[in-house]
């Protein structure tokens, strides 16, 4: 049967770590000169994006790369899915001429019904809902730079409760590790994504916790990440969201009152979620985290296309 990770609900632990170390090794393996032996030069990976993108594209360009497998673009003004075409033919074409499809949405329910009508595995590279791309990269990441368990890890996320927030705590919650959350009212991570991050809890002994105060979610934790307030799609909520916002930002002495690394899924905006330059800051893990997108999506290719 054909697989997909078009979100993270329907993958158990087992699967998740699977991944995770399929990218972990095969980026030592490449930092080490080792070859992958590999060859998937007659494959095809199509990436049909409704969005922006600059990492995830070339992350994922780098990592079919990697894998010999050939990457073709359409940008947002080129296909019309759900629109010119419908959604169930586009699907239907590109199983008949490509391997996998990585996906860029507005809506989740798009990359949801495309999933149904396409034979071939698909990949969600971003929709209003999750970000699960985003998540592998970053625990990929933690890992690296902590040296913990994600077992053993607290994360505080200060920001809006939004894709990426959502699909890292229920990465998190899969894994066993602590989420905190800290978010004007309003901006929490909507409740069916919470429903699914509780039973996971459960079953890791995880825990996610709701903290408003930025202050005290982050004072005893190990990373500090945000996101920005607006996302894509939400250009016209930017001003309201801006004054909601106020006291959220993450800053130098936000950063000093704990021992936690800083990171961000970015783009940033610099002089609102972030104070100026916060990037380079000396806890900041940002550039590295970018480029761990790599290794997050060479592992769930490798996963769903059923390698070794
Ligand atoms: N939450 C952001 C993430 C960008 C990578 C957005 O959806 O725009």
């Amino acid at each position: 049967m054909k697989k997909d990770f078009i979100n993270l609900d329907n993958i158990n632990k087992e699967d998740l770590k699977k991944i995770l170390n399929f990218g972990i090794y095969s980026k030592v393996n490449y930092l080490n000169n080792i070859e992958n032996n590999l060859n998937f030069s007659n494959k095809t990976g199509v990436l049909l994006f409704e969005k922006p993108s600059l990492r995830t594209k070339l992350s994922f360009y780098r990592a079919l790369n990697y894998l010999g497998i050939n990457p073709i673009y359409f940008d947002p003004k080129e296909v019309g899915m759900g629109g010119r075409e419908k959604i169930s033919d586009v699907a239907k074409v590109l199983s008949k001429m490509c391997d996998l499809v990585i996906l860029r949405t507005f809506r989740q329910e798009t990359i949801e019904e495309f999933s149904v009508n396409s034979s071939v595995p698909v990949i969600n590279a971003l929709s209003d809902q999750e970000h699960p791309c985003q998540a592998l990269g970053d625990i990929i990441s933690i890992l690296e730079k902590t040296n913990l368990e994600v077992e053993k890890t607290k994360l505080t996320f200060i920001g809006d409760g939004n894709n990426v927030a959502t699909s890292l705590s229920k990465a998190f919650s899969l894994l066993g590790g602590t989420f905190i959350h800290s978010c004007p009212e309003g901006f929490e991570i909507p409740s069916k994504h919470i429903s699914k991050i509780n039973e996971f809890n459960k079953l890791s002994k995880g825990k996610f916790v709701l903290e408003r105060d930025p202050k005290k979610a982050s004072a005893d934790t190990d990373v500090i990440y945000t996101d920005v307030w607006a996302s894509m799609g939400q250009e016209s909520e930017e001003d309201e969201r801006k004054r909601k916002f106020e006291g959220y930002q993450v800053n130098e002495s936000l950063l000093e009152n704990s021992n936690a690394i800083f990171m961000h899924d970015l783009p940033a905006h610099h002089g609102e979620e972030i104070s100026e330059g916060l990037v380079d800051h000396k806890k900041s893990i940002v550039f590295d985290q970018a480029e761990n997108r790599i290794w997050g999506q060479v592992g769930v290719i490798k996963y769903l296309m059923n390698l070794k």
